[in-house]
């Protein structure tokens, strides 16, 4: 599964409203869909504030679970003129709902920034292209910790030396899940949390707190050096390459 579709390939149709599309996929499956609702537009603000910082030249960014387009919509008008936004969805339904988005949306028409959507899981994506920019929506803490560390090492040679990946974490969804979950099921969250922070020592520029978010969430930004890290060598290393 690994379809493209670049903007203004499609005519838009009538759609479910975002926040009842949401909800069906979360209930279809909640481990992939990540949330009951679309994140806020303040969240959907930290998760972009990296193109603000680079207004002006045309980037190369990546959007990777980006669900109904909350964020994306944040982000099109963002993008300078040459600019490029690979948009990657695993939900097929959702992946439609963001070919609509990309096709009626107006920064997009013309000889503008180019827009593609990949119904594929970010992990298969299939490319030699870096990125600037990284925006992840992914539900990382629902994923096993080798998932995550294979995701989060992926993001990492996705980026220019230089380049930011931002991405947002729920707070309180680790007392919730010692309290409602198997204790198995609280051992993986502890595991994953322990990936993230070791990415978070290596490579985190900074991290703020959205209150005005159901749930409220941190928002990281971690950025790729200039020079391979110890910990990429490392990663390298273990990967045997
Ligand atoms: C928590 S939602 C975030 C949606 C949107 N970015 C937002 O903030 O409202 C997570 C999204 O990631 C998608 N997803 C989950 N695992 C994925 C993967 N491995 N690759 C690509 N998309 C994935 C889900 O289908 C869902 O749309």
């Amino acid at each position: 599964m690994n379809d493209s579709t670049t903007s203004h390939h499609r005519a838009p149709v009538r759609r479910r409203p975002e926040g009842w599309t949401f909800l069906v996929e979360a209930a279809r499956d909640l481990r992939t869909t990540g949330a009951l609702a679309p994140s806020g537009e303040a969240l959907a603000h930290a998760l972009t504030s990296p193109l603000r910082a680079h207004a002006s030249r045309p980037l190369s960014v990546l959007e990777a679970g980006a669900g109904t387009g909350a964020v994306t919509r944040a982000l099109i008008p963002r993008l300078s003129r040459g600019s490029r936004l690979d948009i990657v969805e695993a939900n097929p339904r959702f992946a439609a709902r963001l070919r609509d988005l990309v096709a009626a949306h107006p920064h997009l028409a013309g000889a503008s920034p180019k827009v593609a959507v990949h119904r594929t899981y970010v992990e298969h994506l299939s490319t030699d292209r870096r990125y600037d920019v990284i925006v992840s929506g992914l539900p990382l803490t629902n994923f096993t910790p080798v998932q995550v560390d294979r995701i989060m090492a992926r993001y990492l040679e996705l980026l220019h030396p230089g380049g930011v990946l931002t991405y947002f974490a729920y707070l309180g969804t680790r007392a919730a899940r010692a309290l409602t979950a198997s204790r198995a099921e609280a051992r993986r969250h502890t595991a994953v949390n322990e990936v993230m922070a070791a990415y978070q020592r290596g490579y985190a520029t900074g991290r703020w707190t959205v209150w005005a978010n159901l749930p409220p969430a941190h928002v990281w930004h971690l950025r790729r050096p200039l020079a391979p890290s110890r910990h990429q060598e490392r990663l390298r290393d273990a990967a045997g390459r």
